[in-house]
C-alpha cells in the first residue's frame, strides 16, 4: 500500500483539494484500487461540498477498525465523489473529528495497511501543536506540506516539518503557484524537497469544488500539474510505478520511456485489469 499524506500549517493553502486532485490522477494499474481519506483532525469538509451524507465515512470506519477487517468491508465505508472517486468522508464536526481521531488513527493506519492492493491519499489537513492524526502521518510513505510560497506559509510549514517525529526523506513540500517564491528558493531557504507544484488556478478550483469532472476538467492548468505531481509521486511510492520507473532509470538516454510511453503503460495496464 502507498500512503500519501497532504497537510498544512497556515492558512487554507489548499490541502484537501490537492488531495483531491491527487487522488483522481492517482493510478490504478496492476489491479490496484485508491481511496481519498479525510482525517483533517478541524473537521470533513468533503461531504457538505459534494451533497453527501456524513456517513459512511471515517467514523463508521473507526468503529469497524477495531476489530478484523474483511478487505471488502472497507468499501462499504467510502462515497462516490462526482467522477467516482472513492472517499471515506470526515464528520464536519471538529469535535468529532478530533475524537475519532484520537481514538483510532493507529487502528485506522493499521487496517488501511493491511490491503495489499490499495493507495490512500489522505487530507490530513492543518497540523496544530496536537496532531490527533499522528499515527496516520507515522505510517505515511510521504507527508507533502501543502503551502502557498510566502514567508506567511512557508515558515510555518517548516517549522511544522522539523517537529515532525518522521524521518526526512519522508517530508516534501507541495506549493500552491510560485509566487512570491520559487521551488528552488524554497527548497535551498528551507530545506526538504519540492515534489510539485500545483498550479495556482482559481477557475480550476472553482470547477473542482463544483463537481465538475471529465475532460474539461482534466484541461484545467490545476489538473494538469495536480496529473504531473501524481506521476512523479506514482513513480516513488505506487509499487507498480515504481517496477516501471527502475525499469526507465535502467535504459540508455536515448531508449528513455518517454512520458507518452509511460503513460500509455499506465493506462493500458490499468485498463486490462
Ligand atoms: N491550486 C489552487 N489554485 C487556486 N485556488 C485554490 C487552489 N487550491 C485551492 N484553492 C482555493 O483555496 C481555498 C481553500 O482550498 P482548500 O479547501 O482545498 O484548502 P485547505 O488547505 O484544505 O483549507 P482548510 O484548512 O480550510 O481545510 C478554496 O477557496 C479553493 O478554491
Ligand atoms: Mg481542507
Amino acid at each position: 500500500m502507498a500512503l500519501i499524506c497532504f497537510a498544512s500549517a497556515k492558512g487554507s493553502p489548499g490541502s484537501t483539494l490537492t488531495a483531491l486532485a491527487v487522488a483522481a490522477a492517482w493510478p490504478t494499474s496492476g489491479g490496484r484500487r485508491k481511496l481519498l481519506l479525510e482525517a483533517d483532525a478541524s473537521g470533513g469538509t468533503l461531504a457538505l461540498r459534494y451533497g453527501l451524507g456524513l456517513e459512511p465515512g471515517l467514523v463508521t470506519f473507526a468503529v469497524a477498525a477495531q476489530r478484523h477487517l474483511d478487505p471488502e468491508a472497507l468499501w462499504g465505508h467510502a462515497q462516490h465523489l462526482p467522477g467516482g472517486l472513492p472517499v471515506i468522508v470526515g464528520p464536519d464536526n471538529p469535535d468529532r473529528a478530533a475524537s475519532v481521531l484520537a481514538r483510532s488513527a493507529g487502528m485506522i493506519a493499521s487496517r488501511l495497511a493491511e490491503q495489499s492492493d490499495l493507495d490512500v491519499i489522505v487530507d490530513i489537513g492543518r497540523l496544530g501543536t496536537e496532531a490527533p492524526n499522528m499515527d496516520i502521518l507515522r505510517a505515511a510513505d510521504v507527508i507533502l506540506m501543502v503551502a502557498r510560497p510566502t514567508v506567511e506559509q512557508l515558515q510555518p510549514g517548516a517549522h511544522r516539518l522539523r517537529s515532525l517525529p518522521v524521518p526526512d526523506d519522508r517530508l516534501s513540500w507541495v506549493l500552491i503557484g510560485q509566487a512570491p517564491h520559487s521551488a528552488d528558493e524554497v527548497r535551498k531557504a528551507l530545506g526538504f524537497d519540492v515534489a510539485g507544484v500545483i498550479a495556482d488556478d482559481p477557475r480550476g478550483a472553482a470547477a473542482l469544488e463544483g463537481g465538475a469532472a471529465g475532460s474539461r476538467l482534466r484541461r484545467s492548468a490545476l489538473a494538469r500539474s495536480a496529473s504531473a505531481l501524481a506521476e512523479t509521486l506514482a513513480k516513488r511510492h505506487h509499487p507498480v510505478a515504481r517496477q516501471m520507473a527502475a525499469a526507465e532509470a535502467a535504459v540508455d538516454d536515448d531508449k528513455r520511456i518517454s512520458r507518452a510511453t509511460f503513460e500509455m503503460l499506465m493506462n493500458g495496464a490499468s485498463n486490462g485489469r
